[in-house]
């Protein structure tokens, strides 16, 4: 087994994907110590959620800061004092200045809810319904400072439905996330996965394309 890899996860919301997470990391298939669970929304339910599994958390409303500078500041030095080896952003609504992101090279994960390179940005089950798209998905990159244009490591696709809408689409993509997340995670924790130069190397293979699952169990709502 490996030695965990010293992580923080940064959230805004519910923390499901932070709950598949941490049940991966307790039942022993993923090598991650979560050293800090850091929100910046009071009374945002994955708080709990992370005191279920006894991570540390923080929360840091930004209006609780003269600045949004400030503000990430607070959230830097938390990050530090843990000792965070690897940044987590798991439904993390803030977009990260540059400062933030050359402070942690190539040590920022995000998952963002769509088939990257489509649908950077907000509400991106509305826009693949209204497209009239057949496909959705999920998508796991290292961060840079293009918002949602990091290069991609791994996706999972799941159909769209007939009588979707936006709330049974994002049912599906959280379900199919919430195998994704772990999986890629994991990867990173083993020491598997690695960027260089914007390549991301995935056993020390350039990868062309990102490893794209069709989740078992994502069929159908
Ligand atoms: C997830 O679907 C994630 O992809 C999305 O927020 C949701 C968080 O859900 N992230 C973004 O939109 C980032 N731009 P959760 O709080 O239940 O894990």
């Amino acid at each position: 087994m490996n030695k965990p890899l010293p992580a923080a996860i940064l959230f805004s919301g519910t923390g499901s994907n932070l709950t598949a997470i941490a049940q991966a990391i307790a039942s022993g298939r993923l090598p991650v110590d979560l050293r800090l669970g850091l929100c910046d929304k009071s009374g945002a339910p994955g708080l709990e959620r992370a005191r279920e599994f006894a991570i540390p958390t923080v929360c840091l409303p930004v209006k609780n800061y003269a600045s949004r500078y400030d503000h990430e500041t607070a959230v830097m030095q938390a990050i530090d004092a843990s000792g965070a080896q690897l940044i987590i952003l798991a439904g993390y609504m803030r977009v990260l200045e540059g400062r933030f992101i050359s402070h942690y090279p190539n040590r920022i994960l995000n998952l963002h809810p769509s088939l990257l390179p489509a649908y950077p940005g907000l509400h991106t089950h509305e826009r693949v319904l209204a497209a009239g798209d057949t496909w959705h998905g999920s998508s796991v990159h290292f961060v840079t400072e293009t918002l949602d244009g990091g290069p991609l490591i791994a996706q999972a696709q799941v159909p769209v439905q007939k009588h979707d809408t936006p709330q049974t689409l994002a049912q599906r993509v959280l379900k199919a996330e919430h195998q994704l997340y772990p999986t890629v995670i994991g990867w990173y924790a083993k020491g598997w996965l690695r960027l260089h130069q914007d390549q991301v190397f995935l056993h020390d293979l350039p990868l062309a394309n990102p490893v794209r699952f069709a989740l078992p169990g994502t069929e159908e709502g």
